[in-house]
């Protein structure tokens, strides 16, 4: 690294001495082969336009980094007072310098970018592949997607000038290969309701310690009530709302949550409520919510459904991610550039998303810029909660592998990953998703347990998830044979994808209530869920195992686990830990 770092200190010395000189190219990155399920079926066309996204480098990230602890950390004395877009700006954009130097060599090259970040620190251009081709010494070609046919130009090597090299983070999308979006995990899967389902009754009345048997075999509303204590009573803060992500998923049912499935939901699952309670639709890229109820989506109901019919009375947005995004990564940055771009009235204080990635699809530069942008929307006081995944230690869903597979974004420090539980005396779910990052190294708020977790199994499955690295998930809910409405019927799905908009019903009624006693919402979570008042509102669950890539997989047990997390949550005693 400190040879590296000397040898482009003289390169910079020489382009300024010589600045007429052609400029000395250096390779930014590189990748020997495609991501896995891809291949390169043939070159890119010359005349075809690319629209490339050029991350230009934050001035002070770690100051922002800063800035979120302070703000997340109940022992902090800034504990709940978030950023204003304006001061999280201020981190993010890049210097004068590097603005400067980038739209110096763009021009150069007769290329126009504009800014498509509110910091400035993201430029988009559009050029033809073969100036492309050209400006970063690449050979962009189309990769095909072995299972769906479906291609993406990509390139897998790319430079660019090495006096830039202190300025530009990455050009994007060149070396990442998301999945085309029909194997985004759709983390749950419908599947007949049994021949005789048990009449389930929601509890109008609080909360028993009893848990209904019927919760074994169809969880609803009611059961999550009764599981994790939380109230039926109705929020009253307007102003305190919960984003629900839906992205599209093109060769497989679309992802659109239906109106009419939610009323038949409500109204037979909670009935102590309108039944005409419904979502805000917000779109984004080109995204629509089409209504014919047989284009319902599983993973757009069933998000929906429990978050209406869990945060009682909270005002649910519906954030509908259309395909005409160029973000490169499925809208997944998009939709967060535009909620750091809202001004706090419209912007949610949870949102949920039941989507992700396999790790190494993307780029760790790629990965990182995605975090760093929760990291934003963190510092203006959202809490971000993702699925955990639903394949065990082989990722997002089952499939063959040698070491474990992390998920993203699950992975980022700056999220709550949510793992899933079954049964009335909860265990670990066997597809739980969790391990260990290979791209994000351990936050401090979880260093203790992460050690004391690696250190408790010993050489149990050395060399095959990395001890370095940021474990999730952080805490698990229900999310086995959820009883949902899709297409007129009722069914039950499994999945990560029923865990999180639970956990995030349950911050969203917490906000509600600090919102009414005048105390701000919790935004970043992790900091607090951790502390010692924060986890001793959960549940700890010490059995269960994720299995996957041809090993058991990791086990549950005392304190944090990468299946469970911390464990279940218990809505009294997170009030308690809250200050409520
Ligand atoms: C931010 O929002 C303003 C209007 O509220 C809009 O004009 C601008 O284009 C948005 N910027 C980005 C980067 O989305
Ligand atoms: C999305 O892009 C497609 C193809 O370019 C176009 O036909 C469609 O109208 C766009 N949708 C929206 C809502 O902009
Ligand atoms: C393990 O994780 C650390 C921390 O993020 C990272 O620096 C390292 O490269 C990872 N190792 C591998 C083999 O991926
Ligand atoms: C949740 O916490 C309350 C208050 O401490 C306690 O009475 C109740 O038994 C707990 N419920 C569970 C399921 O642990």
């Amino acid at each position: 690294m400190v040879l590296a770092a000397s040898f482009l200190a003289s390169l910079l010395l020489l382009a300024a001495a010589k600045p007429m000189d052609k400029r000395a190219m250096a390779v930014h990155e590189s990748r020997t082969e495609p991501a896995r399920g891809f291949f390169k079926s043939s070159v890119a066309p010359a005349e075809k336009e690319l629209t490339l996204r050029i991350a230009l480098k934050p001035n002070d990230i770690a100051g922002l980094e800063t800035a979120l602890y302070q703000v997340s950390d109940p022992a902090s004395d800034l504990y709940g007072q978030h950023l204003t877009p304006e001061e999280v700006a201020a981190f993010v954009k890049p210097t004068d310098d590097s603005l400067a130097a980038v739209s110096e060599w763009l021009s150069e090259n007769g290329i126009s970018s504009k800014p498509v970040t509110p910091a400035g620190d993201m430029l988009q251009i559009t050029i033809p592949v073969s100036q492309a081709n050209e400006l970063l010494s690449a050979e962009f070609s189309v990769f095909m997607h072995v299972e769906t046919g479906s291609t993406s130009i990509r390139t897998l090597e790319y430079s660019i000038p090495a006096s830039l090299q202190p300025h530009i983070d990455f050009f994007h999308p060149t070396l990442s290969f998301t999945r085309p979006l029909s194997s985004i995990p759709k983390f749950a899967a419908i599947r007949p309701q049994p021949a005789k389902t048990p009449a389930i009754t929601p509890d109008a009345t609080p909360v028993s310690d009893a848990v209904p048997a019927s919760c074994a075999t169809a969880v609803t509303p009611a059961c999550l009530q009764s599981f994790y204590n939380i109230p039926t009573t109705p929020a009253t803060q307007t102003s305190n709302k919960l984003g629900v992500s839906g992205f599209i998923l093109v060769f497989d049912f679309q992802q659109w949550a239906n109106s009419l499935d939610l009323k038949q939901f409500l109204t037979s699952l909670r009935p102590d409520i309108s039944s005409s309670t419904t979502f805000t639709l917000q779109t984004l890229d080109g995204g629509v919510n089409t209504q014919t109820r047989s284009q319902a989506g599983v993973e757009a109901n069933l998000d929906v459904q429990y978050t209406i019919g869990v945060a009682t009375g909270v005002p649910v947005t519906f954030i509908s991610v259309g395909e005409n995004g160029s973000d490169g990564l499925d809208g997944f940055l998009d939709i967060i550039t535009t909620l750091i771009n809202e001004s706090a009235a419209t912007r949610p204080s949870v949102l949920t998303t039941s989507y992700g990635f396999d790790e190494s699809d993307l780029t760790r530069s790629v990965a990182n810029t995605l975090c760093n942008a929760y990291m934003q929307l963190g510092a203006l006081g959202t809490s971000l909660i993702f699925s955990s995944g639903d394949g065990g230690v082989s990722g997002s869903q089952s499939q063959t592998c040698t070491n474990f597979i992390p998920t993203l974004p699950s992975d980022c420090p700056f999220v709550t990953s949510v793992g899933s539980v079954g049964g009335i005396t909860e265990v670990g779910s066997s597809f739980s998703s969790g391990g260990f990052s290979n791209y994000f190294g351990i936050p401090s708020y979880q260093s203790a347990d992460v050690a004391s977790y690696i250190s408790a199994i010993g050489t149990t499955n050395n060399g095959k998830y990395n001890k370095t690295g940021r474990g999730f998930p952080d805490v698990a809910v229900q999310g086995e044979s959820f009883e949902i409405a899709w297409d007129a019927q009722f069914g039950l799905v499994d999945g990560t994808s029923c865990s999180a908009p639970s956990f995030a019903s349950i911050i969203s009624l917490l906000n509600d209530q600090l919102v009414a006693a005048g105390k701000p919402v919790l935004g970043f979570l992790n900091p607090f869920l951790y502390s010692a008042t924060g986890r001793a509102a959960f549940n700890d669950i010490t059995s269960g195992t994720n299995p996957g890539c041809s090993t058991n997989g990791f086990s549950a047990r005392a304190g944090w686990d990468p299946i469970t997390g911390l464990g279940t949550p218990n809505f009294t005693k997170l009030k308690a830990a809250v200050g409520l």
